[in-house]
């Protein structure tokens, strides 16, 4: 396996490749892997001749008082798990190579990231947008592999990638959970182990409203105050939102007649969690 740091590099690592009929597989990540990630890479694996992890905790996705400078960062653990998937190349640029002096340039994906996460995080996915399509054109990848559990950022992009003509695959794959249900995400390090147990509200009341919908019920205001009814009865939760929209357009949808999902963040003590279901006949 190897590791490039120099943006310079992986350009000409990838030319290389692509100029040997190999089809390059990327998995972006800010390192700090678990199974989730483990899962993409799995996937990628499958898809590519060859597959690039790249890790880089990026500095404009965060707002002013997040949690960057805090952000959990293993690179042993990390190029470790990379090896055992069988990663070829991980990428760990500097911000300073990925955000040269003078920077000025910027992408905004107007709509789709208005709502959700958008209202607390303004400035998120402009941050995500860029970076990403920064990470695209050093790796210059086939396919690139997103995970479920940020559903609006896989709209996102896949909506970047549609509207700038970007000529890459995007694949979304499901979330993976932990048995007891919660998500995984690198942000449950932060949680202590009473709020890990406060947690798990978050998947059972995702479930408890899949149950709902299987059962026949479209109102979107019922499945989110049966949810918020779920989560609330945790004294340490302090809900963000909870919603349900067009998996397309990511408005807000009252009654259920077309794919929706189900979204919702949830601040628990110092971590900020993220879930969601996708609600279709
Ligand atoms: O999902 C993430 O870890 C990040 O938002 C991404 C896609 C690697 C961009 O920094």
């Amino acid at each position: 396996m190897n590791v490039i740091k120099s943006v310079k590099e992986m350009q000409a690592f990838s030319e290389a490749s692509r100029s040997q009929g190999q089809k390059i597989a990327f998995v972006p990540t800010m390192g700090y892997l678990h199974h989730g990630h483990a899962r993409l890479m799995q996937e990628g694996r499958k898809l590519g001749d060859v597959l690039i992890v790249s890790i880089f905790v990026n500095p404009t996705q965060f707002g002013a008082g997040e949690d960057f400078e805090k952000y959990p960062r293993d690179w042993d653990r990390d190029a470790q798990l990379c090896a055992s998937a069988g990663v070829d190349v991980i990428f760990a640029p500097t911000a300073e190579e990925i955000y040269p002096h003078g920077y000025q340039t910027s992408i905004t994906v107007s709509q789709v990231t208005q709502n959700l996460c958008g209202v607390s995080r303004p400035t998120h996915f402009q941050g995500v947008a860029m970076v990403v399509a920064k990470l695209f054109n050093c790796t210059k990848p086939h396919v690139a592999l997103f995970g479920e559990k940020d559903f609006q950022q896989l709209v996102v992009i896949q909506r970047m990638v549609k509207d700038l003509n970007m000529d890459i695959q995007i694949i979304g794959v499901p979330t993976v959970r932990e048995q007891d249900g919660l998500a995984m995400s690198s942000r449950n390090t932060y949680l202590s182990a009473d709020e890990r147990m406060s947690a798990l509200s978050l998947s059972r009341g995702l479930s408890r409203a899949r149950e709902l919908f299987q059962q026949g019920e479209r109102s979107a205001l019922v499945l989110i105050a049966t949810v918020r009814q779920i989560i609330e009865k945790e004294k340490c939760a302090a809900v963000e939102y909870v919603q349900v929209c067009d998996i397309e357009t990511l408005q807000d949808i009252d009654v259920i007649s077309q794919p929706a999902v189900m979204a919702l963040a949830v601040k628990i003590g110092k971590a900020r969690l993220i879930d969601n279901i996708v609600l279709k006949e």
